[in-house]
């Protein structure tokens, strides 16, 4: 017997939301970029911040990876716009998983899109510290000049 996915699937996949690229290099942006080595499909989730509120304004992403794959980084992207940074790495696979009711051979397809997120926001807060520390160098050079 054939398994049939869930319609919730069969429409993220044939109608995608949010696919596409930031520009990596922009300071609002972070980037996730995972792969899963049981079946090598890869998944990059992109978030732009709002600096001044620590909110997602924006996402997209690309996946070279199964529909189940697609659909659980185009429900991700759709999730995670206009939330808190904090909130979003809470989302877990199973949330992602029982939306889209996968099968649990499919389970590690929404988990790269948990990552995808947990990776993103990691990306954006390590971009932001760098900035903040050559900040604070160039106050420091200028208070000893
Ligand atoms: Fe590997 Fe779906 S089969 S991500």
């Amino acid at each position: 017997q054939r398994f049939s996915y869930h319609e919730n699937v069969v429409d993220h996949y044939n109608n995608p939301r949010n696919v596409g690229a930031f520009d990596k290099n922009d300071p609002n942006v972070g980037t996730g970029l995972v792969g899963a080595p049981a079946c090598g499909d890869v998944m990059k989730l992109q978030i732009k911040v709002d600096p001044e509120s620590g909110r997602i304004v924006d996402s997209c992403f690309k996946t070279f990876g199964c529909g189940s794959a697609i659909a659980s980084s185009s429900v991700a992207t759709e999730w995670i716009k206009g939330k808190p940074l904090e909130e979003v790495v809470t989302i877990k696979n199973s949330d992602i998983a029982k939306h889209l009711s996968l099968p649990p051979v499919k389970l590690h397809c929404s988990m790269l899109a948990e990552d995808a997120i947990k990776a993103a926001v990691k990306d954006f807060k390590s971009k932001t510290s760098k900035q903040e520390s050559a900040k604070s160098e160039a106050v420091q050079v200028n208070a000893q000049s």
